[in-house]
Formats: structure tokens, C-alpha cells, sequence
């Protein structure tokens, strides 16, 4: 019997926890090498959880090579769906993939919301993130609004399910869903852990049904939204809760090591 086809198998044997910060647009390239150094001192040989920063593209270079020798993974916050081309201020897949990244961050609220990016856009990007061997952190999440009229299960599915349109189920671990609540995001208002999780394993039957039990298993579902190191551990401890993806407190090294930490604890 293979690990994955065993039910009880516990899930920190299939998915390692991951803390990814989302840097959003701060850090100059100077400020975020400073950043990283601090966060490689204390947890660079770090391999019981997987840790990723997510720069702005003008810091990618200088985090690239500041992370040389780390276990610490360098990602992205959006990319453009074509290799190369006539597409002014646009970033491809392979451009990034020079750069050592290995993750990108696909279908944040705040493109969805400021830049009117659509789940048929975020779903070609996804494709051609997996196409140039990039993991694609794929963001979903309801409204307020949503939330209070009931419809948060309903829209998370369509994103999920429009998002990873044809994804094969060989590619498909290699992607991880990001769970962010929109009021969650930067608002210090973070979503309880019975709401966390009750989304958390909808999205796994989700993926259950689109790839098989046993992929479903191994895919990593991250929380996002006003996640600190005071709530960490109770949302981190959730059965379905596979890791973080950190705005606010992934700016400060102490925060975001200190959340690394707890994944560590719980692992
Ligand atoms: P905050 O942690 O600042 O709420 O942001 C979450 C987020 O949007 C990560 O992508």
C-alpha cells in the first residue's frame, strides 16, 4: 500500500508545511536583501517546512543570490500567460525561471479586485506556470459580502474548479491553493479556525474529485489573511490547514521566522 492510498496516514507525511510571505509591493531591492539575510540567519538550513518568499520582481535577482546555499525558495506575486512578446511591463514564466524562482503567486484578491483578473486568465496562467516547471500558488477566497449571504462555498468552488481547468493529475501536486478570505486580508480580522478549516476541506473534496483521493492528499492548502504568530498555531494545527501565506507579518523577519517556527512546531 502505497502512502497516499492510506486513509490514516497522517497529512504531515504528505504534505510538508509551507510559509510563503507575500511581500506585495514594499521592499526596495536593497531592503529586501536586508530582510532575507535576517530570515536566512535563523532559519536558512530550516528543511522540516518549506519557506518561500515572494519579492517584487525589481528584488528578485538581489533575493536570488542572497538565498544561494538556503533551503529558503524564492516566488513570485503574478506573471503573464505568454513566453515572450509585445506585452509592455509584463513579466513571463521563463523570466523568472532565470532567476531561480520556483513558485508564483496566481490569482490574489488584489488582482483579482484592482487589475479585474478573471478565473479564465488566472486558470491560462496557472497552465503556463506549470508548462515552464513554476509552482503556481493559486489564490481563492470569498467577500464579506459573499461570506454573509451564505455563498462562500459556492464561489470558492467556481474558483478552484475554473482555476485549474485542465491541470493533468500529474502536474496537479505540484500546484498549492491559497484559502484567503478577503476581509481577512490585511484587515487583522483572521478567520476563525472552524471557518478556516471547514473551507480548507471543502477545497480538498474538490480536488479529491477533480484529481483522485490520493493526489487531493498530497496538495498543500495554505491560509491567508491576517495570520500573525498569536493565531498561527491553532489555525497551523488544523487537519487541512497545510501552511501560511503571510502579508503584513511576512515584512519583519522576527514575524515571519517566528511563524515559521510554529509550522515547525506542528509539523
Ligand atoms: P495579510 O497577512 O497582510 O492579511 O495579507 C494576506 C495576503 O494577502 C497574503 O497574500
Amino acid at each position: 500500500m502505497t502512502i497516499a492510498s492510506s486513509p490514516s496516514t497522517p497529512s504531515m507525511l504528505l504534505r510538508k508545511k509551507l510559509i510563503a510571505g507575500n511581500w506585495k509591493m514594499n521592499k526596495t531591492s536593497a531592503d529586501a536583501v536586508s530582510l532575507v539575510k535576517e530570515i536566512v540567519t535563523v532559519v536558512g538550513k530550516e528543511h522540516d517546512v518549506e519557506i518561500v518568499v515572494c519579492p517584487p520582481f525589481t528584488a528578485l535577482e538581489s533575493v536570488a543570490r542572497a538565498l544561494e546555499g538556503t533551503a529558503i525558495k524564492l516566488g513570485a506575486q503574478n506573471m503573464h500567460t505568454e513566453p515572450a512578446g509585445a506585452y509592455t511591463g509584463e513579466i513571463s514564466a521563463a523570466m523568472l525561471r532565470a532567476l531561480f524562482t520556483s513558485y508564483v503567486i496566481l490569482g490574489h484578491s488584489e488582482r483579482r479586485t484592482f487589475f479585474k483578473e478573471s478565473d479564465a486568465l488566472i486558470n491560462q496562467k496557472v497552465l503556463a506556470a506549470l508548462k515552464s516547471q513554476l509552482k503556481p500558488i493559486v489564490c481563492v477566497g470569498e467577500t464579506l459580502q459573499e461570506r454573509e449571504s451564505g455563498a462562500t462555498l459556492k464561489v470558492v468552488q467556481t474558483q478552484v474548479e475554473h482555476g485549474l481547468q485542465g491541470v493533468s493529475k500529474e502536474l496537479a501536486t505540484s500546484v498549492v491553493i491559497a484559502y484567503e478570505p478577503v476581509w481577512a486580508i490585511g484587515t487583522g480580522r483572521v478567520a476563525t479556525t472552524e471557518q478556516a478549516q471547514e473551507v480548507h476541506a471543502f477545497i480538498r473534496s474538490l480536488l479529491s474529485k477533480l484529481f483522485g483521493e490520493p493526489v487531493a492528499q498530497k496538495i498543500r492548502i495554505l491560509y491567508g489573511g491576517s495570520m500573525k504568530p498569536a493565531n498561527a498555531p491553532e489555525l497551523l494545527a488544523q487537519k487541512d490547514i497545510d501552511g501560511g501565506l503571510i502579508g503584513g507579518a511576512s515584512l519583519e523577519a522576527r514575524s515571519f521566522v517566528d511563524l515559521v517556527k510554529a509550522a515547525a512546531a506542528t509539523k
